[in-house]
């Protein structure tokens, strides 16, 4: 597997030029091959990484080492291709030397939460990055994230860990889009916005430039979000109204300032 390997986290100066036929990378770490690669979930989306991860896995190591974790050891009964690579429970992974894990869990809350137990246990995830995406230069990319085909991440942008960008989303120049963020296929974050901890962006939305969003927000599948959003609400139209509290309202402070 073609690696990117920067020692800080910081994509390579050549990246724009040199473009590897898939790039995967740990930040803060060199990478290596992996002995095994498990996606971490077998739903929708799961399988989707599967889908973009074994056609460059086949091309580069031969004997093709990709399992699914999930709880359910029937998740992929249905698809007979896939069932045999059921390799076993997220909650008693027990972590290998050699692992590679691939993030694969599309709720926000869900997701960090897997995940950082996952981390706090020793697992070590790989960050996915689909060829076709387009990375800008100075882009800084933490760990667990999947960054899906013709996604564009334009300069200066900052994504946490287990950012999931669908196909197609974009995130605009010097935006930052913290932990656990999902961005579902075509939204589009425009310039300076900050998306906190945990936001869930559905298909075809749009977050206006210098836009803040509080953490674990949800925009409904084709809103146009205009102004700051409270944490923990759910926004939809055009321009997005809140439609509701989440249960996360007990958890975060309302700042005044975030109109949602
Ligand atoms: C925002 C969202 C998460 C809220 O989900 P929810 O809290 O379960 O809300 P509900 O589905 O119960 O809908 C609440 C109300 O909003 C309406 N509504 C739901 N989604 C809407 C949307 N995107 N735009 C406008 N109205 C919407 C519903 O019709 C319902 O109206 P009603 O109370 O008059 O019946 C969800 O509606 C959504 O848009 N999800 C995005 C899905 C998506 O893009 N997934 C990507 C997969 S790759």
């Amino acid at each position: 597997m073609t690696l990117l390997t920067p020692s800080n986290g910081i994509a390579s100066e050549t990246m724009p030029n040199q473009l590897p036929i898939c790039r995967v990378e740990i930040a803060g770490q060199n990478m290596v091959e992996a002995d095994r690669w498990l996606i971490v979930g077998a739903g929708g989306f799961g399988r989707e990484v599967y889908s973009w991860t074994s056609g460059l896995l086949r091309a580069t190591q031969s004997d093709f080492p990709v399992g699914f974790l999930d709880d359910d050891p029937n998740s992929l009964d249905q698809f007979p291709t896939l069932k045999e690579r059921w390799t076993g429970r997220i909650s008693t992974y027990s972590p290998r030397t050699g692992d590679r894990l691939l993030m694969a869990v599309g709720d926000p809350t869900s997701k960090l939460a897997v995940g950082e137990a996952l981390a706090a246990r020793g697992a070590v995830f790989a960050s996915f990055v689909h060829p076709t995406a387009v990375i800008a230069h100075d882009v800084r990319i933490g760990f667990g994230c999947i960054i899906c085909p013709f996604a564009v991440v334009c300069c200066n942008v900052r994504l946490g860990n287990f950012v999931s960008m669908n196909i197609g989303s974009v995130a605009g120049h010097d935006s930052i889009i913290g932990d656990g963020c999902t961005l579902s296929p075509h939204s589009d974050v425009a310039g300076k916005v900050t998306l906190n901890r945990g936001v869930f962006m559905g298909c075809h939305t749009a977050i206006l430039p210098n836009t803040q969003v509080g953490e674990f927000a949800r925009i409904g599948a084709g809103s146009v979000v205009i102004n700051n959003v409270s944490p923990g609400v759910s926004m939809m139209g055009v321009p997005a109204k809140r439609i509701s509290w989440l249960q996360h309202d007990s958890d975060v402070d309302q700042p005044e300032s975030m109109a949602g």
